[in-house]
């Protein structure tokens, strides 16, 4: 199956949302219970691809957010900026510290069409989705990773960079993608 079989609308209330099942409780449990209220009170808007029958096969939620300097006390160090500013490619008089960003902050593909390369697509998806709603200003993807082998690898290979360094150990790592990268 092609993530371009599947229909892509973003949650309502009579979404069927409980045959999802992503193998992570804290991704699933977030679709069934918690994203609804989520897009209620503004904080998270989902969209979800489903098979004729109506399953989930696949969601993602997004919120508006910004990559800023407020977060000193979390390693956004100056040497994390340079770093920063060097792969954004920016010049010196460009060089702020304050990127407006887009968060995915749940992400999962149905358990069934794991490892079949849909997730994939999903990302390439998720990037050109991003770039054409929010043109206007937008330079970076932004997420939490769940910090394992299978989730690193896997937003490794979609372009994503590690922000910081001091998270190693942590349970999530702040990973960002360049949106730049799809403009010509
Ligand atoms: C994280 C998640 C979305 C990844 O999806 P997945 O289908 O398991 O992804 P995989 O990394 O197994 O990729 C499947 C295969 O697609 C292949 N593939 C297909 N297209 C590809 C592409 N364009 N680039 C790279 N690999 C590709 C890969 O080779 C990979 O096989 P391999 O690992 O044996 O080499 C999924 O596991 C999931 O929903 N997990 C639970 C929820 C979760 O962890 N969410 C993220 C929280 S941060």
């Amino acid at each position: 199956m092609e993530l371009s079989d599947l229909n892509f609308s973003p949650l309502v209330e009579e979404s069927l949302i409980h045959t999802f099942d992503c193998g992570l409780e804290d991704i699933t449990s977030f679709l069934h219970d918690d994203a609804l209220a989520y897009q209620a009170e503004k904080m998270a808007n989902t969209y979800l691809f489903q098979d004729d029958d109506r399953n989930v096969m696949a969601f993602f939620s997004v919120s508006n957010d910004c990559l800023n300097d407020l977060g000193e006390e979390k390693g956004f160090t100056n040497n994390i900026w340079n770093r920063l500013h060097r792969f954004l490619g920016l010049s010196n008089p460009k060089r702020i510290r304050q990127y407006p960003a887009i968060k995915i902050g749940r992400l999962g593909v149905h358990q069934d069409l794991q490892g079949t390369g849909i997730a994939y697509q999903l990302m390439d998806f998720i990037k050109g989705w991003t770039i054409l709603d929010h043109k206007p200003a937008c330079r970076l993807l932004i997420l939490d990773a769940v910090n394992q082998p299978k989730q690193l690898k896997y937003y490794d290979r979609n372009g994503f960079q590690f922000l910081l360094k001091n998270d190693e150990d942590k349970k999530t790592r702040i990973m960002y993608y360049d949106l730049q990268k799809l403009s010509v």
